[in-house]
């Protein structure tokens, strides 16, 4: 039988319809990752925004790998994507089996700059997608953003999964609603990024960074310069780079 991709188009937006074949939340079902329909259902979004570099050649990054359970959801939707693992807890190699030889895990804490570092050093590649779904600390959150935005390719994109621990109390969380410019809590940090996303359109009459005067374009930081949208969802961030 054959199965067919269809693409809805309006004056802004582009999304191709999975095709009818196995989904990227049947995949998570199958491999019994909680991001599926079983828990916490991220997967119909994720796949509006990663079906079309399906069977592309990406390179992808997934903080968190507990037992595998989305990485080899993972393997299998990029079947020819070079797929990197990250965790901090070396226990995870216990846990490779039913990877292909084009994923790659990684022991490096995520909350730890010099881990980073290293990693970024080693690897030395521009990723397409980066997925954080490791402590879920905010300090965690924000610092991996802070350190593997930049290595995210133009047109990429950078996920930061559960969100939710941002307004839990014992994870002083409540702190997001006395201040909202408390950067330090993840989701004001990301709702604060909105800023940067209407900067050059605040700063000029034409919003078009290519048309923007290149002494002003040299006064803007990454995330103004960088930035072309930033999708919130339940529990989900997702920020797209320009092209
Ligand atoms: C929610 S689980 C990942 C689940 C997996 N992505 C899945 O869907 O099957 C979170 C993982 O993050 C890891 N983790 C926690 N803190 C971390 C840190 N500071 N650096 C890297 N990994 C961390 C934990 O060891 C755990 O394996």
């Amino acid at each position: 039988m054959k199965f067919f991709k269809v693409v809805i188009c309006s004056s802004v937006l582009c999304y191709q319809v999975p095709s009818l074949g196995t989904n990227l939340n049947q995949l998570g079902v199958k491999y019994n990752t909680d991001k599926s329909s079983i828990h916490h259902n991220y997967l119909d979004i994720y796949e509006r925004y990663l079906n079309h570099l399906k069977d592309q050649p990406i390179t992808f990054l997934e903080i968190g790998f507990l037992q595998g359970s989305s990485a080899r959801m993972w393997d299998e939707y990029f079947s020819n994507g070079k797929l990197h693992f990250m965790d901090y807890d070396p226990g995870i190699y216990n846990y490779a089996h039913g990877l292909s030889d084009r994923s790659t895990l990684h022991i490096v804490d995520q909350g730890k700059r010099t881990d980073l570092e290293n990693f970024i050093k080693k690897t030395d590649t521009q990723f397409d997608v980066i997925l954080d779904d490791g402590g879920h600390r905010m300090e965690q959150q924000i610092l991996s953003f802070e350190m593997l935005f930049p290595r995210i390719k133009p047109g990429g994109m950078y996920i930061v999964e559960d969100l939710h621990t941002s307004y839990w109390s014992d994870w002083s969380g409540y702190e997001f609603a006395k201040n909202t410019c408390n950067n330090k809590i993840a989701i004001n940090y990301l709702l604060n990024l909105v800023h940067d996303v209407n900067h050059v359109g605040a700063q000029n009459k034409c919003a078009d960074i290519n048309k923007f005067p290149t002494e002003l374009r040299k006064a803007l930081n990454i995330y103004q310069s960088d930035i072309e949208s930033i999708h919130f969802y339940t529990s989900i961030c997702i920020i797209v780079k320009r092209k």
